[in-house]
């Protein structure tokens, strides 16, 4: 049943905010190298009770394979 746990773009991912996966998509695609962190101060999303941060980071490296730089750079 991993499906159930996979963010899906159009899924509320962060519940507390209500931010959608395709609002951290959108970000994480605005950003040189996303990380939870640069997704919490663009979005809002993750700045409740952390529990979403699994599922952004899961996102942010579906979407940017690469994230492994801390630095959070906006375009
Ligand atoms: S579910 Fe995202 S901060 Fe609580």
């Amino acid at each position: 049943m991993s499906i159930l746990l996979e963010p899906t773009v159009d899924a509320i991912v962060c519940h507390c905010l209500q931010i959608s996966g395709s609002e951290i998509r959108t970000a994480a695609g605005a950003l040189e190298a996303p990380t939870v962190r640069c997704i919490m101060k663009c979005t809002g999303a993750g700045t409740g009770c952390t529990a979403c941060h699994r599922r952004i980071r899961r996102l942010i490296e579906d979407q940017c394979p690469s994230e492994s730089s801390p630095t959070c750079v906006i375009r």
